[in-house]
């Protein structure tokens, strides 16, 4: 039942600018839709979220980051995605499982079968119906990523500034374990082909969102739309 969308890709390959506006997109249409992230997406997550994110964390064993991402995800799989799922709607989400096996499993060294349990626990077995993988450069993708950070800085004097992307702690990690991790998902994605679509994430953002809604087009059938509003 429903529908159920990921976008997967290295730091800064525009993930949650692509989600946000097929979100948008489809919500215009009449959809019933929701936008939700990981790690994150509901008040326990988001509070687990923190802890994993904090640049101070320096010291975070790789057992209980993965446990951490674990639990965030259990949340919000039976919080939100499954309940939403099992109302027909669509549920778009940035970054999901795939990740913990790029970013753990291959990116820090953890057993893939360990984390295949693991995750079979945490989301009682819900796989995407379609993932998105923006492919870019680690490089590049870490450069936006830091340039977008140094103009947060320029404008944190303003008041009530959110910044519209973080730098954190898993960002921080060296090049090597970047690139890891994207060997990783070129591996997963050999692994299940029918299920990914990888798109070059060095396009214009408009074009990439055109062949992201080209891509997911097909799979709206099983989805009826809500009443248009008046
Ligand atoms: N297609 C694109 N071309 C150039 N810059 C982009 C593109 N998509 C996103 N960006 C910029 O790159 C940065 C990271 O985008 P973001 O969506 O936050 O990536 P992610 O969520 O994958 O880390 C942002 O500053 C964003 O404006
Ligand atoms: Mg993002």
């Amino acid at each position: 039942m429903g529908l159920f969308i990921t976008f997967e890709g290295p730091e800064g390959s525009g993930k949650s600018t692509q989600a946000r506006l097929l979100y948008e997109r489809l919500q215009a249409m009449g959809y019933p839709v929701i936008l939700t992230r990981e790690p994150g997406g509901t008040r326990i997550s988001e509070l687990i979220r923190r802890i994993l994110v904090d640049l101070r964390h320096t010291e975070m064993a790789p057992t209980t980051e993965t446990l951490l991402f674990s639990a965030a995800r259990a949340q919000l799989v039976s919080e939100l995605v499954r309940p939403y799922l099992n109302t027909g709607g669509i549920v778009l989400c940035d970054r999901y499982a795939d990740s913990t096996f790029a970013y753990q499993g291959y990116g820090l060294g953890r057993d893939l079968d360990e984390l295949q349990a693991i995750t079979t626990i945490a989301t009682s077995g819900l796989q995407p119906d379609l993932t998105f993988y923006l492919d870019l450069d680690v490089e590049a993708g870490l450069q936006r990523k830091r340039s977008a950070r140094d103009r947060v800085n320029e404008a944190k004097a303003a008041p009530n500034y959110t910044p519209p992307v973080e730098w954190n702690r898993l960002d921080a990690r060296d090049l090597a374990y970047h690139q890891r991790v994207a060997a990783g998902f070129a591996e997963l994605i050999s692994n299940d082909p029918a299920r990914w679509r990888q798109l070059s994430a060095e396009q214009p953002l408009e074009t990439l969102a055109e062949a992201i809604y080209f891509a997911a087009e097909p799979f709206l059938e099983r989805v009826p739309r809500l009443e248009p509003r008046r």
